[in-house]
């Protein structure tokens, strides 16, 4: 099974790319750590041990890490998750532990025990303890296989300014440390991920599963899609962070380009954009392979097979 980090600040779909992970034979998920964006730390580590025990994997492994980007202040989003960051079902209080360790610790540490090569992370949030762990331990970047995330928009634009993508807006300067990082990116901005939208029919299928995972994935997915559906007047929310584990297990669902992706940091204006060289006007380096395009149907048939599973 390939080995996974997920890094994360659950968050709705945060919690369904950790269900998705969890309910996957092929992803080994080394431990989950965990970061300040949507909420506050201290709900985004509980939050994550909550969703392990709901898909009945309470041996899995959550990390605490950063309680604050490195260089703005925190930034949250409870207008879109709600003041739990996991608003919806009613789970229970988790019971199993929170590790000792540092998350920045765990994923240097984990990379340097493995073999070269051996390690994928998932970032689905600022990218925070990414960047810290690339700071501390700079030979890391050679041992990542792949780095998989959820950040950025470009011809889709932003959705917490007019420019900037919430991920990359929270923590820029992280986002500068990973995009020079020279580790292969796979990105998922918000051009793919609006294509993944949770329909009536798609959120009826997966309560359809007729099991706990799948009505508590139900009401997770009613509570996130309102937003979008209020404000936008859109049939459903973007399931953003799922798009990241999706990738994993089937690639040819997403269609993108290798360009080269740089993010502001100096403008107030545009802080946090990632400017995405599509058309290849510079000869900067391609670091990322962009993705644009979704078969959101393909998309949505995965994630409910493998949430029957749990
Ligand atoms: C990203 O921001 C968060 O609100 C979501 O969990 C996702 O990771 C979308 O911009
Ligand atoms: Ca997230």
């Amino acid at each position: 099974a390939r080995k996974i980090i997920i890094d994360t600040d659950p968050g709705q779909d945060d919690a369904l790319a950790i269900l998705l992970a969890l309910g996957s034979p092929e992803l080994d998920v080394l431990g989950i750590t965990t970061v300040a964006g949507n909420v506050p730390l201290a709900l985004t580590e509980k939050n994550a041990r909550k969703i392990c025990e709901l898909a009945g994997k309470p041996k899995t492994r959550v990390f605490a890490g950063a309680n604050r980007p490195l260089v703005r202040d925190l930034v949250t989003a409870e207008h879109v998750h709600g003041r739990t960051g996991l608003d919806g079902p009613d789970l229970p209080a988790p019971q199993m532990p929170l590790q000792e360790k540092h998350a920045v610790d765990f994923i240097v540490e984990s990379l340097m025990d493995h073999e070269e090569g051996d390690i994928t992370l998932c970032p689905l949030g600022p990218l925070t303890n990414i960047a810290l762990a690339l700071n501390r331990e700079p030979r890391i970047a050679s041992r990542i296989r792949e780095i998989v995330l959820m950040g950025g928009g470009f011809f889709e634009g932003g959705n917490v300014t007019p420019t900037a993508e919430f991920n990359i807006y929270v923590d820029p300067h992280a986002a500068d440390v990973v995009l020079r990082s020279g580790v292969p990116i796979v990105m998922m901005p918000l051009d793919v991920t609006h294509k993944a939208l949770t329909t009536r029919a798609r959120i009826d299928a997966i309560r359809g599963l007729g099991t706990r995972v799948g009505e508590a994935c139900a009401e997770l997915l009613e509570f996130f899609e309102r937003f979008d559906e209020e404000k936008y007047g859109t049939d459903g929310g973007p399931l953003h962070d799922p798009c990241v584990i999706t990738y994993l297990l089937e690639p040819e669902l997403f269609k993108g380009r290798l360009c080269n992706v740089t993010v502001e940091t100096g403008s107030e204006l545009t802080m946090g954009m990632t400017v995405v060289d599509w058309w290849q006007v510079t000869d900067r380096p391609k670091n990322a392979l962009v993705m644009r395009d979704l078969d959101a149907h393909g998309f949505f048939t995965l994630l409910t097979e493998r949430l029957a599973r749990l």
